[in-house]
């Protein structure tokens, strides 16, 4: 089995942090019940002094999860740390984690301030810590960067000061495995009280490294790896969770290591990121992309025929991702949907069940072939609920390649019904300027987009919609055999997204 070693997940901070994937506080629990239900071990919420909405989604993660560890980043500041106990002290684990720069570019041009502030300074916010948790995290943020004799002592005396977890960001993605490699060997021969926390690692993936530097960090003897789902996070973001779990696991007689997480929930969580933050990943991504289980070439299906190992060195099913078979059709009844959904791994409420159900039946009447894909597109659709302040009742429209297109979209705005008529260039514009015409008009349309959830004439279309106001970002999702209905749903979603968010109503 081999050396455990703890998993960190940070899409809800330092993914959520990333231009295009914020969250709103549903779709934040749900990731996190999802997260605890794969088996993380610490769950990094949120920055609770970020914003009152962040501060809210932590306290209620805080509430919600009890078998993981969940944290709040902090500044190393009284306000801050405040804040961060705050949000988390309801949680059945809490955890601290604070953080301050030690490379000399960031001390001197960010903090501008001396090392021995810094190292004072670090000390006396982890003791401030300590009085309220006992369990906090430390970074040395861009450790990569700074001055490794400098982290020794660092380290060492936040260590002293109460610190569990030193950790060793590589903040902007700069490191190599090897220096990466001989930079965390570094620190467990020089930092005498080292065996007293854990070490925790942190990478960033500007140059494509993120999930090489992590390994290379845990074959060092780190304790701890910090990641986000799908990669996601600042820039280029951070070392992505279902690339390292499964190269652990798939490589269990080079790097001897162990995790807790349920591999099979990788695929459901990665679905779960895409739909809630419209971040589509490319298809060639490692575990979790389209292409990523495909045989194409004719040398590699008769391989495959022959004996599966020759060309897969995991099967789909170890992370979740089942075969696109026909699973359900009209006649299927509640009990085979249940089933079903339960051995795709939603464990749904009877409410959530109940409403799912009406939408499968409606949708087997349209399309002759239910695939799974079809199942948790429709789960992703309805298990996130959003208050439907603006609900679509009826549209129609005209349009064609000699006439404007118009649009008549029927809708209940906070219960009231309203009927507006627009032209447009073509029907999806239409629509999307005769709902404008309900609202007040402070928003702009960011980014639209269509797919389709499986092949075939029949399949159905999944729009994804994001508007814009004050600098937030709001995602919807509509999904149909019909395109444009399916486009008219995701922008209605964005828009209740976005007349719930109490924290974006001014600029
Ligand atoms: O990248 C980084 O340095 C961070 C720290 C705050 C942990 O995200
Ligand atoms: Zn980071």
């Amino acid at each position: 089995m081999g050396r455990k070693i703890k998993i960190f997940d940070t899409t809800l901070r330092d993914g959520e942090q990333s231009p295009g994937c914020s969250m709103n506080l549903n779709e934040k629990i749900k990731v996190a019940k999802q997260l605890e239900k794969m088996g993380v071990d610490v769950i990094e919420a949120g920055f609770a002094i970020a914003s009152p909405g962040d501060f809210a989604s932590v306290s209620a993660i805080a509430r919600t999860v009890k078998n993981s560890v969940v944290a709040s980043l902090c500044r190393a500041l009284p306000k801050d740390i405040d804040k961060a106990y705050e949000a988390v002290k309801e949680a059945e684990q809490p955890r601290i984690h604070t953080f301050i720069a030690t490379s000399d570019i960031h001390m001197k041009y960010k903090l501008k301030s001396s090392k021995e502030e810094v190292l004072e300074r670090a000390v006396n916010m982890v003791k401030y810590a300590k009085k309220y948790c006992s369990d906090i995290e430390f970074s040395a943020e861009d450790a990569s960067r700074s001055n490794p004799e400098f982290l020794y002592k660092i380290f060492e005396e936040v260590i002293k000061a109460g610190a569990t977890v030193i950790n060793v960001p590589d903040t902007v993605g700069y490191t190599t495995p090897d220096e990466y490699y001989n930079l965390i060997k570094g620190i467990r021969e020089n930092v005498p009280n080292v065996d007293k926390a854990e070490i925790s690692v942190h990478c960033h993936n500007d140059l494509g490294m993120a999930v090489a530097n992590t390994l290379a960090a845990a074959r060092a003897g780190a304790t701890q790896l910090e990641c986000t789902i799908n990669g996601i996070g600042e820039r280029a973001g951070n070392a992505a969770m279902e690339e390292l779990v499964m190269a652990i696991n798939t490589r269990k007689d080079f790097y001897a290591l162990s995790t807790n997480i349920d591999t099979t929930q990788i695929y459901p969580a990665s679905q779960l990121i895409t739909k809630i933050t419209g971040m589509k990943v490319q298809h060639n991504k490692a575990i979790v992309g389209k292409n990523a289980f495909a045989h194409e070439s004719g040398i590699h299906q008769h391989g495959m025929l022959a004996n599966a190992s020759t060309y897969e060195i995991m099967t789909p099913e170890s992370i979740g991702l089942s075969k696109n078979n026909i699973v359900l059709g009209k006649h299927s009844g509640r009990h085979a949907f249940e089933n079903r959904l339960n051995e795709l791994g939603y464990n749904l409420n009877t409410k959530q069940i109940d409403r799912i159900f009406n939408d499968f039946k409606v949708l087997a009447d349209k399309k002759k072939a239910i695939f799974d894909k079809d199942l948790e597109a429709l789960v992703q659709e309805k298990v996130i609920e959003v208050e439907e302040t603006l609900k679509l009742q009826q549209f129609t429209i005209n349009c064609g390649n000699t006439i404007t297109s118009t649009a008549t979209i029927n809708v209940l705005n906070n219960g009231n019904e309203v009927e507006e008529v627009s032209l447009g260039h073509g029907p999806v514009d239409a629509a999307f300027k005769a709902i404008d015409k309900v609202l007040d008009g402070s928003f702009t349309l960011d980014d639209y987009a269509l797919n389709s959830v499986t092949e075939g004439e029949d399949a159905q279309g999944e729009a994804t919609v994001k508007i814009k106001r004050y600098g937030r970002l709001y995602t919807g999702r509509g999904l149909s055999t019909d395109v444009v209905e399916a486009s008219i749903k995701a922008y209605i979603n964005a828009v209740n997204k976005m007349l719930n968010d109490i924290e974006g109503q001014e600029g």
